[in-house]
């Protein structure tokens, strides 16, 4: 289970301006939610993932996984609790490095002890996680993931950051650059990895239908809030046009709001 607490966070922009990325953000994420995010570019999406990752720690407010309280946790502690894929299929693989150099870090995430990566002694491990990708990737465990397409970088990526069996995934548009085909095949590896070690998710994606169709809540986010949490009878009721009214309702509320409160 995932819990935040009234988490604040604020960046200092250029010239000493200050943007509230996260404006008291509460949410719990119950073992098994797959939780779809949407919100328009700046709304908050990525700094929410980012707190769950570490990768900046909030102002205030508290954050819990599984009862335990990991608030001030570096990110390399949260590492074998969470798992990551982003939209750009460049990160989260070590293009240099081979499939099987890769797939040896992530086998090792979290993990402190000894140094040596195991290569060989998890070659058949791997061949198998490999095969259930379909894409042929366990006879090029040799090959730098450099010369892999982005869709086979991405699939290998999403195997990754799995590998470990976390209790979190993180995915931030992970299929936004690649071909509709390809997205449409890594969102079914997504549901199975997902289906298969029954984890927690968060997944942002501009994509509405995509929003409501997959996972079993949508959350919408609006400069640094979560403003609708659908679930349930209410999001299954819910079109993609009705899901833009309610955007574009949000957006003309929160103008008044600021201009009653300007007045
Ligand atoms: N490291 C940072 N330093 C300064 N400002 C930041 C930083 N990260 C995010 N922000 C700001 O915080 C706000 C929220 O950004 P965030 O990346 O979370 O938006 P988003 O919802 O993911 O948008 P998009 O759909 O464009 O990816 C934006 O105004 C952004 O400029
Ligand atoms: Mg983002």
């Amino acid at each position: 289970m995932l819990l935040m607490e009234r988490v604040n966070k604020t960046f200092e922009l250029g010239g000493g301006t200050l943007k509230r990325a996260l404006v008291d953000v509460n949410l719990v994420a119950n073992e098994g939610d797959f939780i779809t995010i949407v919100g328009s570019n700046g709304a908050g999406k990525s700094t929410l993932l980012n707190m769950v990752a570490g990768v900046y720690l909030p102002d205030s407010g508290k954050i819990r996984v599984n009862g335990s309280e990991i608030t001030n946790w570096p990110e390399h502690k949260r590492a074998r609790y969470i798992g990551r894929v982003f939209q750009d299929p460049m990160m989260g693989t070590a293009g240099s490095m081979t499939i099987e150099e890769n797939l040896a870090m992530a086998f090792k995430r979290g993990q402190r002890r000894g140094l040596r990566l195991g290569v060989g002694r998890n070659r058949a491990k791997f061949r198998a996680v490999l095969e259930e990708l379909g894409l042929g990737l366990e006879s090029r465990l040799k090959d730098p993931v450099r010369l892999l397409s982005g869709g086979q970088r991405q699939s290998l990526t999403l195997m990754m950051a799995t590998l470990t069996a976390p209790k979190i995934l993180l995915l931030d548009e992970h299929t936004a650059a690649l071909d509709p085909k390809t997205a449409a095949t890594i969102i079914e590896l997504t549901k199975s990895i997902v289906e298969n070690h029954s984890l927690t998710v968060l997944m942002v994606t501009h994509n509405l239908k995509q929003a409501l169709e997959v996972g079993n809540r949508t959350i919408m986010m609006h400069d640094g809030e979560i403003v609708l949490d659908l679930q349930g009878k209410e999001r299954e009721e819910t079109s993609v046009d009705s899901l833009l009214e309610m955007f574009s309702r949000v957006k003309k509320e929160r103008f008044l709001d600021d201009r009653a409160l300007l007045a």
